[in-house]
């Protein structure tokens, strides 16, 4: 799907689909205003009684005076309450409209709306992103596929080009390759995406965008000491893998930001085994992982000039004769030791290892981004992703890419106060601090690995899939990833 920035009337584009929005009340925006005077009033008329209510749609044919064949209406709601979701509907919902409609081409009108005091530039992100993000499918593991090749094959957003907006606009195309890759790594089975599957994904990406990449193998783990990763390892028959991916689009020399994702590709509990309900859900596990690979797919394919080493621990969760067991006290490669109460809390366990891994970069600042708490899910739902920092700065700065990227988050506390919740009578502390604040002593878990460096974590179980009729993963927090790299690298 291409998308092109050109300056149009609405009354002269010759494309297959002129999109345009109204507010409730028949209150038309400027575009659609000019359309409905060079169609006399035809547009409006045709309006007749509809609310315009959130992402309601109305097709039209043939309106006298415009050049363009069908002209699809839009609803934006009531115009007093119109801001970024009422935005983001009305995209999603022109793109399913267009997609039912088979359009070849189309004029994205919905993009000169003011939303709110963004600039353009966030309208036109949020145009690409949306509609990348309705037209995506996960087809390729049906025998029968319902949409061959994607109709829509080339959007105009019309506005007048800059260089401002060009470079939203490939933030944008990339930003969506990025959160697509990222979304098929998730939706695929724990059969197919394996962390040798994981592995083999960062050296494609490694081959198409000259990165550095290098695999550890088990070897390489046992020989450095990596007995958390190790202990979560045990029991499968998939070998554990930790991918380091490097992009270097920045100032030479410039310390790195390391994005450190977790990469369980199914996570079973192990002996602290998991109720059957749902648990196939758990091969979105690794989500955090795909959002790494996601988010440096969308840098290099822009040629962000940024720095950026990834790092994923990817193994899988499972039970078995060889399985950890609750009461097993292993050593972490910083040499703290942690007595594994709940085998089910085993993204800390592989995390820890890769945090301490990653600091051997010297990062700028460290991101780790997990599936990490049931406990977020209560805390927060399906709408923020949890932010935790040891450096209010940082945590500013990822609030405000997420805000931006509309990917959003909220802080939790991370308090000392929360600490003793992990004492441990035989180790130096607990995987584990009991159910209250579950999303916060796990954070807590990885502060203690991550004390030398500026770090925030993003708790993402909430965030990274939807469950029911639309399961599937989201792409989240790609958008937010990038976002965020881009104004570390000082280009807002
Ligand atoms: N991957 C899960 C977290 C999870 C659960 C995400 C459900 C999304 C939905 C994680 O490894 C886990 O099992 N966490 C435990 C921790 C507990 C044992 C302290 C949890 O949240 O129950
Ligand atoms: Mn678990
Ligand atoms: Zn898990």
């Amino acid at each position: 799907m291409e998308f092109s920035i050109k300056a149009l009337s609405p009354e002269a584009a010759k494309t297959g689909c002129v999109v345009l929005g109204f507010h409730s009340g028949k209150e038309l925006t400027p575009a659609a205003k000019r359309v409905d005077q060079a169609a006399r009033g035809a547009l409006r008329k045709a309006l007749g009684d509809v609310s315009g209510k959130t992402g309601s749609t109305l097709l039209l044919r043939g309106l006298p005076g415009v050049a363009a064949e069908r002209v699809l209406l839009v609803g934006l709601g009531e115009r007093k309450e119109f801001g970024e979701n009422a935005y983001r509907d009305a995209v999603r919902a022109a793109a399913n409209a267009l997609r039912e409609l088979g359009a070849k081409d189309a004029a994205l009108f919905l993009v000169d709306t003011k939303v709110g005091t963004r600039p353009v530039s966030w309208n036109l992100r949020h145009a690409v992103l949306g509609t990348r993000e309705a037209f995506y499918r996960f087809e390729q593991l049906k025998t029968r596929k319902k949409t061959s090749a994607p109709a829509l094959s080339h959007v105009v957003l019309p506005l007048s080009p800059s260089a401002q907006l060009a470079s939203a606009l490939a933030e944008a195309r990339a930003t969506a390759d990025g959160a697509a890759l990222a979304r098929t790594l998730g939706n695929l089975p724990a059969n197919i995406c394996t962390p040798g599957y994981l592995a083999d994904e960062a050296k494609k990406l490694a081959r198409q965008y000259k990165l550095q990449v290098e695999v550890l193998e088990r070897r390489d783990m046992e020989k450095l000491g990596m007995g958390a990763l190790l202990s979560v390892a045990r029991a499968s028959h998939q070998p554990p893998k930790l991918i380091v991916l490097r992009y270097s689009g920045g100032a030479k020399g410039r310390r790195p930001l390391a994005l450190v994702g977790k990469g369980i590709t199914f996570d079973t509990g192990g002996i602290s085994l998991k109720p059957a309900g749902e648990m196939d859900e758990m091969k979105f596990d690794m989500s955090g992982a795909a959002s790494v690979l996601g988010a440096l797919h969308a840098l290099a394919g822009m040629r962000a000039p940024v720095n950026v080493v990834g790092v994923i621990p990817t193994c899988e969760n499972m039970p078995g004769g060889s399985a950890s067991r609750p009461g097993d006290v292993v050593t972490t490669l910083s040499g703290q030791t942690v007595e594994i109460l709940n085998t089910d809390a085993e993204g800390r366990l592989i995390l820890c290892d890769a945090l301490t891994y990653a600091a051997r970069f010297q990062p700028e600042a460290v991101l780790d981004i997990a599936t990490l708490t049931g406990a977020c899910v209560v805390a927060l739902g399906h709408v923020a992703t949890g932010l935790f920092a040891n450096d209010q700065k940082l945590a500013d700065e990822v609030r405000a890419a997420a805000d931006e990227a509309w990917d959003r988050v909220w802080q939790m506390p991370l308090w000392e106060d929360y600490q003793e919740q992990l004492r441990s009578n035989f180790a130096d502390f607990a995987n584990i601090g009991g159910r209250p604040a579950g999303s916060i002593t796990a954070a807590c878990f990885l502060a203690r690995f991550a004390r030398e460096m500026r770090w925030a974590h993003l708790d993402i179980a909430g965030t990274a899939w939807k469950s029911g009729r639309e399961k599937g993963s989201t792409g989240r927090p790609v958008p937010l990833l990038v976002r965020f790299a881009l104004r570390h690298a000082g280009r807002k």
